[in-house]
């Protein structure tokens, strides 16, 4: 089927009330583990790049292209979306020319009235092309390749001005963070979620810092019309995890056990097996 746009696979998750899972792409390994936890499963996923790993990957096109020729390599048939991930203006533009079918523009670090005009010309020239594009009120909290964000929650009403851009979904803050949550944690802001959706109508909404948030919270976030929810840092964890354990094994002393693809072989079975917990709580599985 070829990459597709997010805008189909999440409108279908409102009206279904799942979520779709986005898995960030981190190296070559991540693309086998998603590609194949979504197809053994029936499951539409989205693929996200953020820019550490698009630089360390060879850049858009060559992602672009490995992630299709692996989606034939593997017979791939479900729904899959390949999307950048917090991208720059210029950077959103770079993966519109370089066979990205969907763009992140995080235009939450300018003033509103900027990041309306930013994320206005990235819907112009993204639907010019079938390309779907998020857009972000309201920085998401954490570290994420090296920038630090403060945990916010969006205004509903700069929400409602981004959503009538005509953007496909939109990530808002509502108190969550990337990487690890710290024990002091206060949760989601449940009536923040409620507030902009009232602002935003149907707009499928995003949960970005999806590691980590315990099942009741996620279900429940789904429920108030959440579509996509990102994930990342789970499945690097559980990549280096299960290669470390191949170690302590001493597999890598036995015959040929030095050979790459064996070594990370477990770090993308553990993968699978997050991505496939990931989908079976956002209520993907069998969708595609
Ligand atoms: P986590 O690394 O916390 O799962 O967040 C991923 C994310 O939101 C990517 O945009």
């Amino acid at each position: 089927m070829g990459l597709v746009s997010a805008k189909a696979m999440l409108d279908d998750a409102r009206k279904g009330h799942y979520a779709v899972g986005h898995f960030n792409l981190n190296n070559m390994e991540g693309v086998r583990a998603f590609l194949l936890a979504a197809q053994e499963n029936h499951a539409p996923i989205i693929l996200g790049v953020s820019r550490g790993p698009a630089k360390y990957m060879g850049g858009y096109r060559t992602i672009s292209d490995m992630v299709r020729d692996f989606m034939n390599a593997l017979n791939i048939t479900v729904p899959v979306a390949l999307h950048v991930d917090h991208g720059t203006y210029e950077e959103a533009l770079d993966a519109i020319e370089n066979g990205f079918s969907s763009v992140m523009f995080d235009g939450s670090g300018y003033p509103i009235d900027e990041n309306i005009e930013k994320t206005r010309h990235v819907v112009e020239l993204a639907h010019a092309k079938g390309i779907s594009v998020e857009a972000e009120v309201g920085a998401i909290g954490g570290v994420e390749d090296g920038v630090i964000a403060m945990g916010e929650c969006a205004d509903p009403a700069e929400c409602a001005r981004i959503a009538a851009l005509g953007v496909d979904f939109l990530a808002a803050g509502i108190g969550n963070i990337h990487g690890k949550y710290p024990s002091n944690w206060r949760g989601l802001n449940f009536d923040v979620l409620a507030a902009i959706r009232e602002q935003v109508g149907d707009l499928p909404l995003v949960l970005h810092g999806g590691s980590g948030i315990p099942s009741e919270m996620v279900r429940k976030a789904i429920d108030l019309g959440i579509c996509k929810v990102n994930v990342n840092t789970e499945c690097q964890i559980a990549f280096t995890e299960g290669i470390k354990e191949y170690f302590i094994q001493k597999k890598d002393q036995e015959e040929r056990g030095y050979i790459p693809q064996t070594v990370l072989e477990p770090g993308i079975e553990a993968m699978k097996r997050v991505c496939i917990e990931k989908m079976t709580l956002f209520g993907s599985i069998g969708k595609a």
